[in-house]
């Protein structure tokens, strides 16, 4: 399924899920995170997989939701593709293992989070820009970055929103390993092989036992995150920092209160 812009391949009982939009650097749109949500579903019954590999395009892993499709999403972000993914995503039982190389932005980076084992290309850039757009951080983000590196800095990245480097990502406790970017697929594909050999039962119930303690709060943070989140869609600031976008110029928030 070449043609599509999320690739499926199923090879050595690994799907992998590749974005492929690279003309809009991967940006994710509603019928990606509908295609994706779908594999994902799939993947759960399916004994045939025994691992998700997640990949992006060779200089671009992802760079998030598809900053048209935010403001043309109408209706309750509840019911958005967006949310259904991130629903599907954060309790998947099968190991996930991600491949970043070039830009994960946004939910590029936040996805990573409910990955368990992740390898960077030492090019790989990742951000969370979402006040920067004038909205505010997902996927349990506000819950799991604090946990994983203390307040002082899951504050640094989200509220100022600044692009980091796969090294600090490692240093943060993102990732697994930062490796030269030809080496990132390929690792990434001996772990995930690795994965589809071992007892598939003691993965997915290992898998279970480490995030079990997390599960109603990730739920909560999950829900909570998207009311937010969904009145910012419809609000000025993001109205503002899309249309600087576009416009190839920096936002102006100084006449918002
Ligand atoms: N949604 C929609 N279109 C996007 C996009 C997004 N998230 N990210 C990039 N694009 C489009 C650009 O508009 C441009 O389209 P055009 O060729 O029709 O003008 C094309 O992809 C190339 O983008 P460009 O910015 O020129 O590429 P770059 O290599 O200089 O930078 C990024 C790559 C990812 C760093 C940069 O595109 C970026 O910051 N994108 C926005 C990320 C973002 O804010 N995501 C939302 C997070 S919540």
């Amino acid at each position: 399924m070449s043609d599509q812009n999320i690739v499926t391949t199923l090879s050595e009982r690994i799907l992998t899920l590749r974005f492929n939009r690279p003309e809009k650097k991967n940006a994710i749109t509603s019928a990606m995170y509908t295609q994706m949500a779908d594999a994902l579903l799939a993947a759960e019954e399916n004994p045939d997989v025994r691992v998700v590999l997640i990949a992006g395009t060779a200089d671009i892993f992802c760079s998030g939701n598809d900053l048209q499709d935010f403001l043309a999403g109408e209706g309750s972000i509840h019911d958005m593709p967006v949310a259904r993914f991130l629903r599907t995503l954060s309790v998947f039982t099968k190991p996930v293992v991600a491949a970043v190389n070039g830009p994960a932005v946004g939910i590029g980076t936040t996805l990573l989070l409910h990955c368990d084992l992740v390898y960077a290309g030492e090019g790989a850039r990742l951000q969370l820009p979402f006040v920067n757009l004038g909205i505010c951080p997902e996927f349990c983000s506000s819950y799991l970055l604090p946990r994983i590196m203390g307040h002082v800095k899951a504050a640094e990245l989200i509220l100022l929103g600044d692009a980091f480097s796969a090294q600090k990502a490692f240093e943060l406790g993102l990732v697994n390993a930062v490796v030269p970017a030809a080496e990132v697929e390929p690792l990434a594909l001996e772990k995930a092989r690795r994965l589809a050999q071992q007892a598939p039962n003691a993965l997915r119930i290992s898998k279970m036992l480490m995030k079990r303690f997390n599960d109603s709060t990730m739920a909560t943070a999950l829900t909570v995150e998207l009311d937010h989140f969904g009145q910012l869609l419809h609000g000025p600031e993001l109205k503002e920092a899309v249309g600087a976008f576009m416009e190839k110029r920096k936002p102006d928030f100084s006449s918002f209160n």
